[in-house]
């Protein structure tokens, strides 16, 4: 038998959504149960599965928690894999002046967009970017995720980008989400190197990276490989660079041109390629080759009001890996809810429930290369379950601008119960 300081008992669906990473068909496999039991033993699942195989190989401690799931439906908790959380300031002023008929690159031409988040990033304090991200974090685990990326790339030198990430370590001690840091100092070129990008690609390379690594900083590196930002062959020059120091890879790719960005993460084997909302077929055809995921952004094509989606249908179909993320930025997706996203991958990017379930949790942990820790129910993972209040799942894409979140359980511990945050950061 196996012992359970922690039991999750009858919830009216639990879904494991297990044996990931998932392509094609088995994006529609959610592993439903019907009156699902969890079982955990010091914050790992040792369990998850029907009532009567609960009984026969179960057998809680005597002081178990036991949290009643009845009218509840259990998922694992959300994986956010793509997201700018640690940045200050706020940019509504562009967001007006974008209903007004601005656009996002009209605005980046003007030197607002990233360079204003950038500018308040700086001005900021660790304590002020601290305190900005635990509230968010307070957000998303509300929401229901229990994992999160985080990049840095509003600091653009060594200081603020060390800053950045400095933040994001301590927000990780402080905070129940779990964080995965990625090094973006090529998010953008900074005002002052405008005419002389080679020497911030070098500084990048030879000073900025080499901190990051001693100071062990970050597990992934990330490029904005665009028109007007880096090229194909400036990103690939930068993400050989961060291999060889030891950092996956993750590339914004293909986002507004299609300059081929999916095509080189497929090259150096990044770990993702993210946005793809102009990616070409052979992209597609492409990733689908690869173990690299295809993280689709939807947040970014309903913030910017576009019409251009990314092809979440033909990567899925193609047979690609496809997860879902927030982008969360002050820019171009002001949203922590991965709850928010899955909708809008149902409805702007035609998903279905299903797809979408996987691409938020287990599709998204694999994005992260921590598919073995986090992202389903299975044994040996990470007990985050998050217990939602509504009658089965379809209703998490059905019921729209509500959160259902009942409770969530962050490595077998009750971090939000009836809604409310109960833990202290
Ligand atoms: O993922 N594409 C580049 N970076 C962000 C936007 C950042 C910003 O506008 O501040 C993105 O969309
Ligand atoms: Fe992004």
């Amino acid at each position: 038998m196996k012992k359970a300081d922690l039991i999750v008992a009858g919830c009216r669906q639990l879904l494991t959504c297990a044996g990931g990473p998932k392509r094609r068909e088995a994006m529609r496999d959610v592993g439903l149960v019907e009156n699902g039991w969890v079982a955990a033993h010091d914050g790992r699942i040792v369990f998850a599965g029907t009532e009567a195989e609960f009984r026969r190989t179960v057998e809680p401690d005597a002081g178990a928690v036991r949290v009643d799931g009845n009218g509840l439906v259990g998922l694992p908790g959300f994986v956010d894999s793509h997201n700018h959380l640690p940045f200050a300031g706020s940019r509504d002023e562009e967001f007006s002046l974008r209903l007004q008929g601005w656009t996002y690159q009209q605005l980046a031409e003007k030197g607002l967009g990233i360079k204003t988040t950038v500018r308040a990033t700086r001005r900021a304090t660790h304590d002020e970017l601290l305190t900005a991200c635990l509230h968010r974090l307070d957000q998303m685990l509300l929401h229901g995720t229990t994992t999160a990326e985080a990049k840095s790339g509003y600091g653009l030198n060594l200081e603020d980008e060390v800053k950045q990430l400095q933040v994001v370590r301590e927000a990780d001690r402080r905070h129940p989400i779990d964080l995965v840091p990625t090094f973006m100092g090529a998010h953008d070129v900074p005002e002052d190197y405008l005419s002389r990008k080679e020497e911030y690609i070098d500084l990048l390379i030879h000073k900025i990276l080499p901190a990051i690594r001693h100071q062990k900083l970050a597990r992934f590196f990330d490029v904005f490989c665009e028109k007007g930002v880096f090229s194909v062959e400036e990103s690939e020059r930068l993400v050989q660079a961060a291999a060889e120091a030891g950092l996956g890879i993750k590339i914004h790719a293909d986002e507004f041109m299609p300059l081929g960005g999916a095509e080189l993460a497929v090259r150096v084997g990044a770990t993702s390629a993210d946005h793809l909302i102009a990616v070409t077929d052979a992209g597609i055809a492409a990733l689908a080759a690869s173990d690299t995921v295809a993280t689709m952004l939807p947040g970014v094509s309903f913030f910017l009001m576009q019409e251009k989606r990314a092809p979440a249908r033909k990567l899925i179909d193609a047979g690609a890996v496809v997860a879902l993320a927030t982008d969360f930025n002050p820019g171009s997706s002001m949203t922590e809810s991965m709850l928010f996203i899955l909708e809008l991958g149902v409805f702007t990017l035609k998903m279905s429930v299903e797809e979408a379930i996987n691409a938020a949790t287990i599709n998204g942990a694999f994005a992260l290369r921590i598919q073995d820790e986090a992202g389903s129910l299975e044994p040996g993972k990470k007990m985050d379950l998050v217990l939602w209040d509504i009658p089965n799942y379809i209703h998490l894409a059905y019921h729209l601008g509500v959160n259902p979140v009942a409770h969530v359980i962050k490595n077998g511990r009750l971090v939000v119960k009836d809604g409310r945050p109960c833990y202290s950061s």
